[in-house]
């Protein structure tokens, strides 16, 4: 999809026009109503005065327009209320509705999105993101292209003084969206195809198309390197397990690097804690974070953002099998801790520990880790935001900071040592399952902080996020969650500096 600023809409354009309002605003106080014919005009007026559109949040009618094209009626709610969080929702809902009414090509006035304490440059940015991932539709799999409709390119007239912002947050955010919906496509592919391999091959592409360095360890390399948590885990699967490392320099050459981990699970069957059946659903987006650090780094990378970033991503299928790893185990980690098994479907956990002590060479001056870790999370949080867990504070409000204005919202739980007792090993040092039921995404969280040297270093559980939900006008399936909030963090780091 293109997304094309332009100053000037000529009169009399027959182009489909969306038209914004605020309740209580009058058919004229949108710039575009006198772009439109005299008898366009009539009908616009009469459906504010019949109350049939009344500018209500998520409110839209869609008119014919003499000749072609469509008009777009859509309503922004409050004006007091209007928010980024809204604008994500509103660019998403015209393109759905252009994709349905089969309109290729339309108008929006940026001038009537504008949000106070937003800058020019970021709305540009979350408009554009957030047309390209809602133009989205996982099809490869269709042999019949049945809705396959995609719009081609959306104009956003701007007023000629705010044309730089504006072109720079649009270059961004069509970035930033097509390689959120890379992450929804690695998430989409089924997991009998989307093994550990195919991912790493994935990588590796990224890595040559957007230039940044890929080097992925096999089995052999792994067990050199003493990686015994991952390794374990890997053993039920007739599929090898890889480690994948990315590495982007895009800043000075002694520069620490931001290091991001992603669980890379690539199917999630519980081992032979084996998962019921309605839990294994949707197992093969297991890999969900690690996509998410592939996509982000991508991005990063095209963005030729001026920092060094690290991505490392332990690919593994968590089968049952007669050489499966089992209840009982105590996994020598890289690290040297002995983790016991409790449960082998607390996978993600174990993989991660590995990777958390690989990125102590890189002296990283933070490391996030992103997982879809705990179905516990899930619980807490729903599906609309992901489990914050940091022991850091500074680290904590840069994430949320970044969170709120890239759209993939997260909340804080709690690290507090109390909970450290939770998951004390008896055989082994650390247990990879909580004593009690309760508060298991904490408890994944402190395994996982077992694993920390000293850097500074966040845990995200995306669980809940990692498909999308019914009113956020996307196509079903991956989400493609946390690579808009990884990019507008390391953004955010770079403005730091
Ligand atoms: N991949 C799952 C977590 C998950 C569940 C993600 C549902 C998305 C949706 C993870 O490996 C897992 O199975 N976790 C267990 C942990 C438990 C055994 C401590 C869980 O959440 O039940
Ligand atoms: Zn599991
Ligand atoms: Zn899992």
């Amino acid at each position: 999809m293109k997304i094309l600023v332009i100053t000037k809409l000529p009169r009399q354009s027959k182009d489909s026009l969306v038209l914004v309002y605020f309740v209580k605003d009058k058919p004229l106080s949108q710039p575009f109503f006198k772009f439109l014919k005299n008898s366009e005009k009539k009908i616009v007026e009469q459906y504010f005065k019949d109350k049939n559109f009344s500018a209500e949040k998520n409110e839209a009618k869609i008119l014919p327009r003499v000749g072609r094209g469509k008009i777009f009626l859509i309503g922004l709610g409050d004006r007091d209320k209007w928010n980024l969080r809204r604008a994500v929702l509103v660019a998403r809902q015209i393109v759905v509705l252009a994709k349905n009414e089969k309109v290729a090509q339309l108008t929006l006035n940026f001038e009537s999105l504008k949000i106070k304490e937003v800058s020019n440059e970021r709305l540009a940015q979350a408009l554009a993101e957030n047309a390209v991932i809602a133009n989205y539709e996982f099809n490869q799999y269709r042999t019949k292209q049945k809705n396959n409709f995609k719009i081609k390119a959306v104009n956003l007239f701007i007023e000629k003084n705010n044309q730089p912002a504006v072109q720079r947050g649009v270059k961004s955010g069509v970035i930033i969206g097509e390689q959120v919906n890379v992450a929804r496509d690695l998430g989409n592919i089924p997991g009998g195809e989307m093994t550990p391999k195919l991912l790493a091959e994935k990588a590796r592409e990224a890595g040559k198309q957007n230039k940044f360095k890929v080097k992925i360890l096999d089995e052999a390399a792994m067990e050199k390197l003493k990686m015994g948590a991952i390794l374990g885990v890997s053993k039920g699967s007739a599929e090898k397990p890889f480690f994948i490392i990315m590495e982007y320099n895009g800043g000075a050459k002694n520069d620490k690097p931001i290091v991001f981990v992603g669980k890379g699970v690539t199917f999630d069957t519980g081992g032979l804690n084996l998962k019921p059946e309605k839990g294994m659903n949707d197992m093969h987006l297991d890999m969900s974070g690690g996509a998410a650090v592939i996509a982000a780094v991508s991005a990063i990378a095209k963005l030729k953002l001026k920092i060094n970033v690290v991505g490392l991503v332990p690919a593994v299928e968590n089968m049952p099998g007669s050489a499966g790893y089992r209840p009982g185990d105590l996994l020598k980690s890289m690290s040297g801790k002995i983790i016991e098994v409790l449960n082998t479907d607390a996978e993600g956990r174990i993989i991660l520990a590995d990777a958390l002590t690989y990125a102590v060479r890189y002296k990283p001056i933070a490391v996030i880790d992103i997982a879809t870790l705990t179905g516990a999370c899930m619980v807490a949080l729903g599906t609309q935001a992901s489990g914050l867990m940091t022991p850091d504070e500074k680290l904590q409000q840069q994430i949320m900071e970044a969170a709120e204005i890239s759209g993939d919202y997260v909340w804080p739980l709690p690290m507090w040592e109390e909970y450290e007792e939770e998951i004390k090993g008896t055989f082994g040092d650390v247990a990879n399952l909580g004593k009690t039921p309760y508060g298991g995404a904490i408890a994944g969280a402190m395994f996982l902080k077992q694993f920390i040297s000293d850097y500074p270093w966040a845990h995200l559980d995306i669980a809940g996020p990692m498909k999308t939900v019914e009113s956020q006008y996307l196509a079903k399936g991956a989400s493609g969650v946390g690579v808009r909030l990884l990019v507008e963090f390391v953004k955010s780091q770079l403005v730091k500096k």
